[in-house]
């Protein structure tokens, strides 16, 4: 069974620790779109590892572990986060570099961290590691890869185009500094010896192998579907297709090797950056959350906005993202809760018209106030159960109340940050 993980709000739901678990059982995971602004935390081996970009199946011996070729790659943060394992102990040579994947250069951070602190209005709230800039430039033709690295020509060729323009839209749009030839080639020879133990030229024939002798396949998303840049809350985005048909064309392999999707949510809401969240909670319950949850980002330590399950974007999430199962991580977060809060709808202030699809017209949000039910908190510590059936009454009415909202089986349900704290439910 091929299976793609992929975060079904807007990021930072647990699929790390999801998709290590899931890791065991496949031998080639490939993380397919996003950047080092992803930030995913597993707890093995008595340690706590943050990964950025690596796929964190690399924590098992003998997997084959793909950063995709519609990944970007900012290399002073990958090569940081390998020298990490390393210096942990971890065995690394399973990881494989898709030439096709897309570099980020000092130009894109440059304009990313630019654009994000001089933004009066319309900030986005990015991780600032380049990511939009990155892909700006892969989408307009005027990108480099992995591959271009290890070809002096193909180098010095593609630069004599891009530069003059790169330099002209640095100095006369964004006043940064530009650059020189002869500077971005010392940097690109340095890249070069970064990937090198890594990339992969013959990846064809690795995942022609590996599909001939029916390898297990784990495809690892980044990022959430709501962030995705076709379908999530645009422009409040990042800038790839975090979404499962995002695995069909960044990972090397097609849509028919997908059998599963599995969308990973929290069992409340939590949001970085900025962007409409309608049930976002700004009082006390938020903070309750926050602290117990530890919304805190890997990546940049911002605290995260939290808010109830919204069962509305969630439904939309199981369309797009083409969810067949849901994840559903922290509900024992709630162990303390004597209620619990479900938003099945959102109300427009404005007229009372009440929406139970989601309304993709994100100027509108500010105007939605979300409509909840009310669940009894089970009030007690589940951090230790294990099966389906020990849980208590009310933990299982509120996940049999979610799967009849989202009409698609909750798989995974899980109850604490460690590997033991995970109850599979069976279909
Ligand atoms: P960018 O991906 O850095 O361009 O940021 C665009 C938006 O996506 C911002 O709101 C970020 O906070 C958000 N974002 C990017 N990566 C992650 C992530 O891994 N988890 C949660 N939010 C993210």
């Amino acid at each position: 069974m091929n299976k793609v993980v992929v975060g079904a709000q807007w990021g930072d739901e647990g699929k790390a620790k999801i998709t290590d678990l899931l890791a065991q059982d496949a031998d080639l995971i490939i993380r397919y779109q996003g950047g080092c602004n992803a930030g995913h935390t597993v707890v093995a081996h008595n340690k706590t590892f943050k990964f950025h970009l690596i796929p964190s199946g690399i924590l098992y011996k003998g997997k084959t572990c793909f950063i995709g070729a519609g990944t970007v790659i900012l290399p002073e943060y990958f090569e940081e986060e390998i020298k990490g394992l390393i210096n942990e102990g971890i065995d690394v040579s399973g990881l494989k570099i898709n030439p096709l994947a897309s570099i980020t250069m000092p130009y894109h951070t440059e304009v990313d961290g630019y654009s994000e602190s001089t933004a009066k209005k319309g900030k986005i709230g990015t991780t600032k590691k380049g990511i939009g800039p990155t892909y700006t430039d892969k989408m307009a033709r005027i990108g480099l890869k992995i591959e271009d690295l290890y070809s002096e020509d193909a180098l010095s060729e593609k630069l004599d185009i891009i530069l003059p323009l790169k330099n002209k839209t640095l100095k006369e749009v964004y006043g940064l500094k530009t650059y020189e030839k002869e500077e971005i080639l010392a940097l690109c020879k340095k890249y070069a010896e970064i990937f090198r133990p890594y990339v992969c030229f013959d990846w064809q024939k690795v995942l022609e192998d590996a599909k001939r002798e029916k390898k297990a396949v784990l495809f690892e998303g980044a990022q959430g579907v709501m962030l995705d840049i076709d379908y999530g809350t645009y422009p409040f985005v990042t800038s790839s297709n975090p979404i499962g048909g995002g695995a069909a064309t960044g990972s090397g392999y097609g849509p028919t090797m997908i059998d599963e999707v599995i969308g990973v949510a929290k069992a409340y809401v939590t949001r970085v950056g900025e962007g409409p969240f309608v049930t976002e909670l700004t009082d006390e319950t938020g903070d309750k959350i926050r602290e117990i949850g530890h919304e805190y980002g890997v990546t940049t330590g911002r605290a995260r906005r939290c808010g109830w399950f919204d069962a509305v974007t969630m439904k939309y999430a199981v369309l797009v993202g083409g969810l067949t199962s849901i994840a559903l991580t922290k509900i024992d977060v709630f162990d303390s809760f004597d209620e619990i809060k479900l938003c099945t709808a959102y109300k427009d202030k404005r007229n009372g018209k009440i929406y139970t699809s989601y309304p993709t017209d994100v100027f509108i949000h500010k105007y939605l106030e979300p409509v909840y039910e009310t669940h009894k908190g089970w009030e007690q510590d589940i951090t230790g159960i294990t099966e389906y059936e020990k849980l208590p009454e009310n933990a299982k009415k509120y996940l049999a109340r979610l799967e009849e909202l989202l009409e698609v089986p909750i798989s995974i349900v899980s109850v604490g940050p460690d590997r033991e704290q995970t109850i599979f439910k069976s279909k």
